[in-house]
């Protein structure tokens, strides 16, 4: 009898502990697991935090490289079109140079845009009424002698024999219309 107290006791004893242990067990288990649930979530956040501040980096670093692009492309078609300007004005400077040094001869009759003719009193043989093409045949038949339009063709002779092709044509675009 006393033995059989003494082994329930001892089984109860065990199972007391046992369900007491399971119990706790479980209880850890539910808290480890909850404590893993929350840190997958926070790592689940915090991943699509990142991506999205990623996309974020991506989009705007894109926004950035284009605007960058654009202002580049403004940057390149200024400097272009200032080198046009600049090579322009350059190139009429010097045109407006040389054709004021092929003239020179000239302006004492015509004026210096070819705008007068002293020598003829009816005022015709103004040299910036004729076309372009008009004035460039003009100083041709002059120079070949053979061109007689007020009956002074001669004075125009040896200023016109002077003049080059180049020079001729530099007259004919500067003076006439
Ligand atoms: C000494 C004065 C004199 C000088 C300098 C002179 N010319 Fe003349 N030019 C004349 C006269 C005069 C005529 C008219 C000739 C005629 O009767 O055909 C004329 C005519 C012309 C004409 C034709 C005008 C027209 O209405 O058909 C042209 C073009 C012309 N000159 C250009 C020039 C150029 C360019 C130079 C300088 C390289 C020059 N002349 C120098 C006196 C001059």
């Amino acid at each position: 009898m006393k033995k059989s107290i003494v082994l329930s006791v001892v089984v109860a004893t065990m199972f007391l502990g046992c369900s007491d242990n399971s119990s706790k067990n479980t209880e850890q288990t539910s808290v480890s697991k909850a404590k893993e649930q929350v840190a997958q979530s926070v790592k689940a956040v915090g991943e699509v935090a990142e991506q999205e501040v990623e996309k974020n980096i991506q989009t705007s670093s894109d926004a950035i490289k284009e605007v960058a692009d654009s202002a580049k492309e403004i940057a390149s078609n200024i400097k272009e079109s200032s080198e046009e300007v600049v090579a322009d004005a350059l190139s009429s400077a010097k045109q407006s140079i040389d054709v004021a040094s092929i003239t020179k001869a000239c302006v004492g009759c015509h004026g210096l845009n070819g705008e007068k003719n002293t020598m003829v009193s009816s005022g015709e043989g103004v040299p910036n009424t004729l076309s372009k093409d008009e004035l460039k045949s003009a100083l041709e038949g002059y120079a070949s002698g053979g061109l007689n339009k007020f009956g002074k063709g001669v004075m125009m002779v040896s200023f016109a024999k002077n003049l080059t092709a180049e020079q001729i044509d530099a007259i004919a675009e500067a003076w006439g219309k």
